[in-house]
């Protein structure tokens, strides 16, 4: 799936819905819409054991914690698709070389899971359980600082770059075509923990995404970091769909598209996942910090308390910064941070985000027949601070390690730094550090205050 998310991002862009602010749920009458809703009952039940998770749905709530068994258990059919070794060979691996990919492949950072002899994210088909494939759960499943499980977290330690060049080393020592192209091997060593690409595998630079926090979906409606998906099932469909299901059309597709009754439990299990309870902090600093974020006007892009209101704010190539209504051309404020994604976009001399005319058709049929709701971007979207604390490192590239060098000056920010033992040089294209100026001119007192106050989010 490497690479797919850009395309789609960048695909969905192609849909000018002419007002900026309105998602439009795309529709036409010379597509069809999906089937309707199987008979019986509206949930496939899976009979796979849950993840002692902090904030597992309770077995009671069924229609959720169905959706959770799909986002842990279910690659959606496409382990047939072969972009992995089979579970045998994977198996063997671990028996073979056990300093290398530690229990359970632990030294790429993938997390054990109590159920299984695969970790959490790495799953056997259900259609057939001698292939396996990524799940949902992967990168977005991790640990708190408390060793507690929690659904939604980014996978911040996983290296999915290093493992994927590792097994396709191992897969082609033992006399088999290679899994990858010499240039995603490349790309997939700048990755790190954490991150993933967002642009297409021929492209010729790598554009790291960080893994985002996905607390409480269904309360916001600017997905992805550049906002254009407009709700959480449009989102989770296009993940589905970078699996390579459904791909590249209906009537070509190897892996039929999930029908909703395994989709839609899923959805909304994605829209409910609680963020982690804040670390308690010093009342008083609380208050102080509440009210520099008022009086550094940050709720104006935030929006706490109202996480539906956040929007996308527009990218400024100038490297100008701007809070919202300021300047009349900018009624969303502007942002500078790296500019990378936006280049996979919005093109530049080296060309945009590489996606060929074909793609580009098949995705829009896909997003017709499924009525995904969908909206233009010109910048980057707010981030939601929901559970902010425990999501290290920050902005859409990963590129600032902490809270703390997040509201130093861009210049004062590390220049490199260590994650999980892979070294961040943020003077490497992708990885820039800059941008996200506000808050930046506090004294430390205050720089103190403002960091107890979003760590109780
Ligand atoms: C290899 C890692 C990986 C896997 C596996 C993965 N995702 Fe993601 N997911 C990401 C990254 C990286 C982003 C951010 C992409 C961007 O904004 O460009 C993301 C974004 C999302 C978002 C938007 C969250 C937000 O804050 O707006 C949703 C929803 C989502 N993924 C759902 C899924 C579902 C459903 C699956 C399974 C079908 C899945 N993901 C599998 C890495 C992954
Ligand atoms: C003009 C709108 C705007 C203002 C004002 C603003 N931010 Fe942001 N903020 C953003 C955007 C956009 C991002 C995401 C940028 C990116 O990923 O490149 C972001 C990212 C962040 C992040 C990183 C979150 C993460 O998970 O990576 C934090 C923390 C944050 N802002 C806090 C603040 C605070 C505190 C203030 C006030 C001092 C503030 N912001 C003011 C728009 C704004």
């Amino acid at each position: 799936m490497n690479g797919r998310t850009a395309i789609l991002t960048s695909l969905v862009l192609i849909l000018a819905c002419g007002d900026d602010d309105d998602a439009t749920t795309a529709t036409d009458a010379s597509v069809d819409a999906a089937p309707a809703v199987d008979a019986g009952p509206y949930w496939e039940p899976l009979d796979r054991p849950p993840l002692p998770a902090g904030n597992a749905p309770d077995a009671t709530d069924e229609e959720r914690y169905q959706g959770m068994l799909r986002f842990l258990w279910d690659p959606w059919d496409t382990e047939v698709l072969d972009q992995w070794p089979p579970a045998e060979f994977m198996l063997q691996l671990l028996e073979d070389e056990p300093e290398v990919f530690g229990e359970q492949f632990s030294e790429f950072g993938f997390i054990p899971d109590p159920n299984d002899d695969l970790p959490i994210g790495l799953k056997r088909g259900l259609m057939d359980d001698t292939r396996i494939h990524e799940t949902c759960a992967m990168c977005h499943v991790a640990r708190l600082p408390s060793g507690e499980l929690w659904l939604g977290l980014p996978a911040t330690e996983l290296d999915i770059g290093a493992f994927r060049v590792a097994i396709n080393e191992r897969w082609v020592a033992a006399g088999n075509d290679p899994l990858m192209t010499d240039l995603q091997i490349a790309k997939a060593q700048q990755l790190g923990p954490g991150r993933q690409n967002a642009e297409s595998s021929s492209y010729e630079q790598v554009v790291p995404a960080d893994f985002p926090p996905y607390f409480g979906l269904g309360d916001r409606d600017a997905m992805n970091y550049l906002g254009t998906g407009a709700d959480a099932r449009t989102e989770g469909y296009f993940a589905i769909f970078a699996f390579g299901a459904g791909d590249p059309n209906d009537a070509e597709a190897l892996v039929p598209f999930p029908p909703t009754s395994r989709t839609g439990p899923m959805v909304a299990f994605l829209e409910s996942i609680a963020p982690p309870p804040p670390t308690p902090q010093e009342p008083g600093t609380v208050a102080m910090g509440e009210a520099i974020f008022e009086r550094e006007r940050c709720n104006e892009c935030h929006h706490v308390d109202e996480p539906g209101e956040i929007g996308i704010v527009t990218y400024d190539y100038e490297g100008v910064e701007r809070f919202p209504g300021d300047d009349p051309e900018f009624p969303n404020g502007s942002i500078a941070t790296s500019r990378w994604h936006r280049v996979l976009i919005d093109g530049d001399e080296s060309g945009g985000g590489a996606v060929g005319d074909e793609g580009r058709a098949n995705l829009i049929q896909f997003i017709i027949r499924n009525r995904l709701a969908v909206r233009m971007s010109d910048g980057y979207r707010a981030l939601d601070l929901r559970g902010v604390w425990a999501t290290a490192p920050y902005l859409h590239n990963g590129s600032v390690p902490t809270l703390e060098a997040l509201f130093l000056p861009p210049a004062e920010r590390p220049a490199s730094f260590e994650r999980s033992g892979f070294t961040i040089d943020t003077s490497v294209a992708g990885n820039g550090n800059g941008g996200h100026d506000f808050g930046t001119g506090l004294s430390e007192d205050e720089r103190s205050a403002l960091i107890a106050y979003l760590r109780t989010l």
